[in-house]
C-alpha cells in the first residue's frame, strides 16, 4: 500500500482529519486508514464526503463494534484480587442472562484466584490483564476499555482497589480504566470485616460515594477465613447483576413489570378526640423509598400511607389514611396483590373512649383515664388470609434490643415470609433519619428454616433498591 500523506489535501480537510485522529487517540495516518477502510466497507460513498462526515465522539468504527453485539448494554467487569473473585465468574453469567454484554479485566491479584481463560470462556470475549498489551486490538486500550461500555462493575472491589480508586492511582490496567472512565461505576466491596471497618477504608468509601461511585454490599456473614464472620462478604452475583441491570436500564429494566405491590408506610394516628391523637415517630421515608424503587422496577404500586410530611412518589397510587383501622380497610381493598410490604409503624393500641368533642380541662379534676384497646395487626391478618394471601408478604421489625431473636419470633408469630429487621434504639438515629442498618430474615416456604442476611449501613433509598432487587430475583426464581 502506498504511503499515506495528507499534505496535498486542503487545509479544512486536513484539520478535520487531525481533529478526528486526536479524538480517537490515533495517529493521523491510522485515522486515514480507518476512514478508507470504512469507505471500502460502504460506510462512506465517496472520498469527497469525508470532511462532511460529522466528527462525532462515537465514530463509525465504534458503531460497528456496537452492532456486533446488537443493542445490548455493555459492562466492563473488573475482577479484583480477593477470594470472592470466584463469584465474579458467576456474575458474568448472571449479567449475560440479563442481556448484558460483558468484557472482563482481571487484576494481577484476581489471576491468582481465577484465570483469564475462564473469564473469557464465560464472557465469549477476550479477557484483559495488562496495561501495556501489544496484542490488544485496541489502541490506547485502557482508554477504550474505560469508555466503550455503559457501566463499569468492580467485583470483588478489594480494599486495595478501592483505595486506588479513591486516590486516583493508575498503575495497572484496572486502576487506569477506572481513572480514565467517564461511565458510571458500580463496586461490590469484599474484604475481611476488620479491613472493612478500618478508618482508612471508611475514608475511601466516603470519598468514592462523593465521587458518585455506586456501591452494592458488602453483606454480613461467614468469611472465607476460618472462624471469621462480620460485614465484608461480597453481595451475591444475582444482586450485583440486578443492580447493574437497574443502572443500565434505569427506565426500562422493569424486573417487576406486571407485578402488583402493596406497601404500607408511615405512622398511624389514633384519635383521642377531634384534635388530639396518639402517634409515633415514624417518618415514612423507608416505605416511600420502597414504593419509589418498586415503581422504578416496573411494578404497579399501591402505597397506603399514614400521615407523613413527604411528597407522593411519582407514578404510585397513594391512599392516605389516618388510623390503623383505616389502614387495614385500605389494604384489604387493594387485594389481590403479588407482594405486600408492611413498612408502616402501626399503633398497637387505639383509644376506646374517643371523645366526640374536644376534651375539656376541668380545674382541679384529673382527666378521665384513656381506655386503650388493641388495634388489628394488619401484617398478621394479611399473612394468615386463606384466600387472597399475597404470595410474598414482608414485614418490618423495629427493635431496640435482641434484634434477630425478636425478629425471628415475629416472622413466625405473624406468619409472614420475610422480615426486614432494624435496630431503632435512639443512638442509631434510624427513626426519622436518612439511613438504615438492616437484617433481612427470609423463611424458606418448604422447610420453614429462617436465614438471616445482614446488610451494611446504607441510605434508606439503597435499602429500598436492594430489597426490590432481592424481591425481583426471588420472583424470577419462583417463576423460572
Ligand atoms: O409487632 P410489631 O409492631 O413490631 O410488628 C411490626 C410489623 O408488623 C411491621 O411490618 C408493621 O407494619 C406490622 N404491623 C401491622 N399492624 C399492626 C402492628 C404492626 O401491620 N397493628
Amino acid at each position: 500500500m502506498a504511503n499515506l500523506s495528507i499534505r496535498n489535501l486542503d487545509d479544512a480537510i486536513r484539520d478535520e482529519i487531525r481533529l478526528r485522529a486526536a479524538r480517537n487517540g490515533r495517529s493521523v495516518e491510522d485515522e486515514v486508514r480507518v476512514i478508507l477502510r470504512e469507505a471500502s466497507q460502504g460506510g462512506l460513498t465517496a472520498a469527497a464526503d469525508l470532511p462532511q462526515e460529522p466528527l462525532s465522539p462515537a465514530p463509525r468504527s465504534r458503531e460497528i463494534l456496537r452492532q456486533h453485539s446488537g443493542s445490548q448494554p455493555k459492562v466492563t467487569l473488573i475482577i479484583g484480587g480477593g477470594i470472592a473473585a470466584y463469584k465474579a465468574l458467576d456474575l458474568i453469567r448472571r449479567m449475560k442472562e440479563r442481556g448484558i454484554h460483558v468484557r472482563v479485566v482481571l487484576t494481577q491479584g484476581a489471576q491468582k484466584f481465577v484465570t483469564a481463560l475462564a473469564a473469557s470462556a464465560l464472557s465469549n470475549e477476550r479477557a484483559y490483564t495488562d496495561l501495556f498489551d501489544p496484542q490488544s486490538e485496541f489502541d490506547a486500550g485502557h482508554i477504550r476499555l474505560a469508555r466503550e461500555c455503559d457501566l463499569i462493575v468492580v467485583a470483588p472491589a478489594t480494599a486495595d482497589l478501592m483505595a486506588k480508586m479513591a486516590n486516583g492511582h493508575a498503575d495497572d490496567l484496572a486502576s487506569a480504566i477506572l481513572l480514565a472512565s467517564n461511565k458510571p461505576i458500580l463496586i461490590a466491596p469484599a474484604m475481611n470485616p476488620l479491613m472493612w471497618s478500618n478508618a482508612a477504608t471508611k475514608r475511601n468509601v466516603a470519598q468514592l460515594k462523593r465521587d458518585g461511585v455506586r456501591m452494592i454490599g458488602p453483606n454480613a456473614g461467614e468469611m472465607a477465613e476460618r472462624n471469621e464472620a462480620g460485614i465484608g462478604r461480597m453481595a451475591e452475583p444475582t444482586e450485583i447483576a440486578e443492580a447493574a441491570n437497574a443502572l443500565l436500564r434505569p427506565t426500562v429494566p422493569q424486573p417487576l413489570k406486571g407485578k402488583r405491590i402493596l406497601i404500607t408506610a408511615g405512622p398511624t394516628h389514633e384519635p383521642i378526640d377531634p384534635v388530639r391523637y396518639i402517634a409515633n415517630r415514624s417518618s415514612g421515608k423507608q416505605g416511600y423509598a420502597i414504593a419509589d424503587a418498586a415503581h422504578a422496577a416496573g411494578a404497579d404500586v399501591i402505597l397506603v400511607s399514614g400521615p407523613v410530611e413527604l411528597d407522593e412518589p411519582r407514578g404510585v397510587n397513594v391512599k392516605h389514611v389516618e388510623s390503623a383501622r383505616d389502614m387495614l380497610s385500605a389494604v384489604e381493598a387493594a387485594l389481590p396483590v403479588d407482594i405486600a410490604i408492611f413498612a408502616a409503624a402501626v399503633a398497637d393500641w387505639r383509644v376506646v373512649n374517643e371523645g366526640a368533642q374536644k376534651l375539656k380541662k376541668k380545674a382541679g379534676e384529673a382527666m378521665a383515664p384513656l381506655q386503650l384497646t388493641e388495634n388489628p395487626d394488619i401484617l398478621a391478618t394479611i399473612s394468615k388470609l386463606e384466600s387472597k394471601r399475597p404470595p410474598l408478604v414482608i414485614g418490618f421489625a423495629a427493635e431496640t434490643e435482641h434484634l434477630i431473636e425478636n425478629a425471628t419470633a415475629k416472622i413466625k408469630r405473624k406468619g409472614c415470609d420475610w422480615i426486614v429487621a432494624n435496630d431503632v434504639s435512639p443512638a442509631t438515629g434510624i427513626m426519622g433519619g436518612d439511613s438504615n442498618t438492616v437484617n433481612l430474615l427470609t423463611r424458606d416456604k418448604a422447610t420453614g428454616e429462617i436465614a438471616v442476611d445482614s446488610w451494611a449501613p446504607m441510605s434508606k433509598e439503597d435499602v429500598a433498591a436492594t430489597l426490590v432487587a432481592r424481591i425481583a430475583s426471588t420472583m424470577t426464581k419462583d417463576t423460572a
